[in-house]
């Protein structure tokens, strides 16, 4: 292994001093003894970036910039250091002030501009990386105190954050030049919105200006193209727990690409284009007059493809119709009829519930709430918003849920294409004028005439599946006799003394389970994962069961299914969801588990309100069960299962909050003697899988220990690997952990929920029991019947923890790691295979 490094390492050196000696005697850093002057640069290693002194067209002020090197510094300027203060003269120069800051001065040592935070060392370094960032650096352990990242001027720039706190205000903007000759501060700023449901604003002087429609979890309502531009496409909006919505981009880093937010208020994606040698745009924003925000005023809808764009929407009238017929629309429009609420409360005649009218491909209002409550259909959704009286329109958005709007509507749009469907309240005496009679007769006819139809066909198809049905009953009957002749002949009933014997069904009778959900009711839906919907149900004899509908396309085969079912129902354990069984009939494979009302541990661990009722002996148990299950699956059940996706989301817990391991949908069996696989088919979630794994494809007990190790941490910190970002050093949350051990006191690593003086020890041991088991190594790491006994302080003396992998961040969402291996089914996080979903 060490040859290995030292190998790379001269590699790294020869190629290092190859590129510089190429470049002639560019560097990359800026220190107390290497300033640069005007007509001086520095290069990032890879020669992507520079910085250096540019003026802007039509100017002869000199400014400090990065750009794309290569590429004429004025047309693409990515970052302004003086911004609002240029030098006048070629004089100026970059370099760290006797404070450690970094500093512009011009000819007469005037600071110009300082980054400008408190350091205490002067001895800083500032260094630009292949990434476009000016990273600062100080003290012994050149820890991170300042970067352009934070501090962006008009550009966004893959790798960087733009985030904002809807608690703390704290935002990073984006801001506009004044004009393409003027790099100073000008009208114009962008950024994420966190009210509400996140967006992206653009906004004029503070006013909102454009807004992108609220994230839905994989695009913007606002923008229709977004599913179709490549690079939009890469685009996230995370929730990072704290009320932080951070957005983030994966791109391809061969590319040359950007986001400009333009003096003229214009948000644009912009790439090189390397025959052309120019700049292309695929996509801007705002780019038609309804873009603008509020154009039609409140209760406007306004569609680019009419004349003129604007109208009421449909119950309302123009607030001021002459102005509103000369084209002037900002002060919009009210309501015709009031609501059955209103009506209500002023006493007069109550008549009919108010109904809702449907518009469909919209941009939604702005400042939409999300209704968790009320997100498993659309008519939860719609009845939710009926019984409250503030709630005046609501959509709800496949995969998403519901989104409800209070007071007034503004800046909604009709698209011509995406968009979603609007639902707006309005009194039912509106909804009966809005039918025109004529319509209403064709329509009633054509809907008689296809339910004819329509029942014709069922009844025919339904006499010919009943005959079709006799002939599968005798073939079902033969496999139910095979599933129970294989159990008998695979296990020996070695089960641990705690769990009692329940009497197995290893299969269903669709029927029994459609009677259960209620035909598969989407009221009863509880998630959707990677192979398809999990619904809840109740069998005749009460039993909550908890049912997952196998999508046709999830690949697994009937065989392996029956294969899985005969295992995994046999393991009992308490701290293992039960699976009850399988129905297979027809084109249906479903698996039947026992039902959990509390949902995963993911749910409590990182929700706001939640996680205070985590204290610390509840998650020590968690952590102890969490651990037994996991003995059990690899040891005590004689199967030696390796489960291949531990996380918080497949940690469901019982109502009195027991860990109970569950989807086993990626679990493996191991055979005979076998202690390590290799796969080309690496499955799992990253920021769990061990490094062997997701690099080799090669896993044993040891991956699971190192996503044990992982769950631990975030365990006791209450943090997501996965989402956890340390601006100052950029490491995981591994690294960060790593981190305060060397540095000898772990206090920060312990979520304040938890930190009672009295368990210290305790929370200090599992965090270093956690290091043990994401060592990079996985013979280093150790079994998880070790980890049981160091749990139990039967072991007292832990061994020093080495390196764990993973301390520097993983851009988990490189594209390199993907194409290296063949399939990662579940990337970033997110489920493939949730029993009881969220
Ligand atoms: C630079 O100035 C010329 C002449 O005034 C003008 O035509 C041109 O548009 C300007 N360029 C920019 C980018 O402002
Ligand atoms: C730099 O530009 C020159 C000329 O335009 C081109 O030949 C060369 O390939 C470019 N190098 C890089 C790294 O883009
Ligand atoms: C750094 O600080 C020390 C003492 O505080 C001072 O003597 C030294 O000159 C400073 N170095 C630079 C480069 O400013
Ligand atoms: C530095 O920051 C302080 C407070 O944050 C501010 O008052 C001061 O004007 C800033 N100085 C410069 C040169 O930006
Ligand atoms: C705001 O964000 C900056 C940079 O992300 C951070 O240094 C600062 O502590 C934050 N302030 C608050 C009040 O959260
Ligand atoms: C910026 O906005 C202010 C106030 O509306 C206006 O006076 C000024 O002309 C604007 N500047 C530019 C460059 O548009
Ligand atoms: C109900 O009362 C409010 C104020 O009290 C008034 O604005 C509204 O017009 C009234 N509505 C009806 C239907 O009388
Ligand atoms: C109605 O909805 C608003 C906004 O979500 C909420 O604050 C209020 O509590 C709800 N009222 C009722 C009676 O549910």
């Amino acid at each position: 292994m060490a040859l290995g490094n030292c190998k790379v390492a001269v590699a790294l050196l020869l190629f290092l001093s190859c590129s510089s000696s190429f470049y002639g005697d560019a560097r990359d850093i800026i220190t107390p003894s290497q300033p640069i002057k005007d007509q001086e640069a520095i290069v990032s290693a890879g020669n992507k970036f520079e910085l250096g002194f540019f003026s802007p067209v039509n100017s002869t002020y000199r400014y400090v910039g990065i750009w794309y090197s290569n590429i004429s510094a004025e047309t693409q300027v990515l970052w302004v250091a003086n911004r609002n203060k240029p030098i006048t003269d070629s004089s100026g120069m970059m370099k760290i002030s006797e404070d450690g800051n970094l500093v512009v001065l011009n000819g007469q040592g005037e600071v110009l501009w300082s980054s400008n935070v408190s350091i205490g060392f002067n001895q800083s370094t500032a260094q630009l990386t292949d990434d476009g960032n000016l990273v600062m650096k100080a003290g012994p352990n050149g820890n991170l105190v300042w970067q352009t990242f934070q501090q962006p001027t008009d550009t966004y720039l893959p790798k960087m954050r733009l985030s904002a706190n809807a608690r703390t205000g704290n935002k990073t903007l984006l801001m506009s030049w004044r004009s393409s000759s003027d790099p100073s501060v000008g009208n114009f700023s962008a950024g994420v919105n966190p009210l509400g449901i996140p967006e992206l604003f653009i906004w004029y002087n503070g006013h909102p200006f454009w807004r992108s429609g609220p994230w839905v979890g994989q695009n913007f309502i606002g923008i229709p193209g977004m599913s179709i531009s490549v690079y939009l496409s890469g685009f996230t909006l995370q929730d990072e727990g704290d009320g932080t919505f951070t957005m983030s981009l994966i791109v391809d880093p061969a590319s040359r690409f950007k986001y400009v937010l333009t003096s003229h208020g214009k948000f644009k994606e912009q790439y090189w284009d390397y025959g052309k040698q120019g700049w292309e745009y695929t996509w801007e924003a705002p780019s038609t007059d309804c873009d603008i925000y509020g154009k039609c005023g409140s209760f406007g809808s306004c569609d680019a493809q009419n004349s003129p764009i604007c109208t009421c929407l449909k119950g309302f009238v123009a607030k001021n119709q002459d102005e509103w017929n000369k084209g002037i629309w900002t002060s919009g429009c009210v309501r015709m009829t009031s609501l059955q609420c209103d009506r209500i409360q002023n006493g007069s005649q109550v008549g009919k519930e108010d109904g809702f009218k449907k518009l469909e491909m919209m941009k939604v209002p702005a400042f939409a709430e999300y209704w968790s409550y009320a997100s498993s259909s659309e008519q939860e959704c719609k009845d939710e918003c009926l019984r409250n009286c503030s709630c005046v329109a609501c959509s709800y958005y496949n995969g998403f849920g519901c989104m409800a709007w209070t007071g007034n509507l503004i800046d909604i749009q009709k698209f011509s294409e995406g968009g979603t469907d609007l639902n707006i309240r309005l009194a039912s005496t509106e909804l009966v004028a809005d039918n025109k009679r004529n319509m209403k007769v064709i329509i009633s006819m054509a809907v008689i005439v296809g339910a004819i139809a329509i029942c014709i066909c069922v009844f025919l198809s339904w006499k010919w599946m009943a005959t079709h049905r006799e002939r599968k009953l005798i073939s079902e009957e033969t496999l139910s006799f095979k599933t129970r002749e294989a159990q008998e002949t695979v296990f020996d009933g070695n089960s641990p003394e705690n769990v009692k014997e329940v009497k197995l069904e290893p299969l269903f009778k669709l029927k029994i389970l459609e009677t259960a959900t209620n035909n598969f009711d989407i009221s009863k839906k509880l998630g959707q994962g990677g192979f398809g919907a999990v619904y809840r149900g109740k069998l005749p004899d009460g039993l909550e069961i908890a049912v997952k509908r196998l999508s046709r396309t999830s690949g697994q085969g009937l065989e392996e299914l029956m294969n899985e079912v005969v295992v995994i129902s046999k393991l009992q354990h308490r701290n293992l969801v039960r699976l009850l069984g399988c129905c297979v009939e027809g084109e249906e494979m479903m698996l039947v588990y026992e039902y959990l009302p509390n949902k995963s541990l993911d749910a409590f661990l990182f929700d706001s309100l939640r996680k205070g009722q985590l204290d610390w002996e509840r998650r020590f148990d968690i952590i102890n069960g969490i651990c037994r299950g996991l003995l059990y699956l690899h040891r005590d059940s004689r199967l030696r299962i390796i489960h291949r996706d531990l996380k918080p989301s497949n940690i469901l817990l019982d109502h009195e909050l027991n860990p109970k391991i569950s989807d086993f949908g990626m679990a493996r069996i191991f055979c005979g003697n076998e202690d390590q696989v290799n796969t080309t088919r690496v499955v799992g979630t990253y920021g769990y899988m061990s490094p062997e794994y997701l690099m080799k494809g090669r896993f044993s007990e040891k991956s699971d220990v190192f996503s044990f190790g992982v769950l631990l941490l975030e365990i006791v910190s209450g943090r997501k690997n996965s989402s956890f970002y340390d601006n100052e050093h950029s490491l995981s949350l591994i690294g960060f952990a790593w981190k305060l051990w060397n540095e000898g006191d772990i206090t920060a690593l312990v979520v304040p929920a938890i930190s009672d003086p009295c368990f210290q020890v305790e929370i200090f041991r599992c965090i270093h029991i956690g290091l043990l088991c994401m060592q990079e190594l996985a013979k280093d790491r150790p079994a998880v019947s070790t980890i049981t006994s160091m749990l139990n302080s039967e072991i007292v003396d832990l061994p020093p923890p080495k390196k764990p992998a993973f301390v520097e961040r993983q851009s988990s969402l490189d594209t390199e790691s993907i194409t290296q291996n063949q399939e990662i089914n579940s990337i970033n996080n997110v489920t493939i295979s949730d029993v009881n979903g969220r």
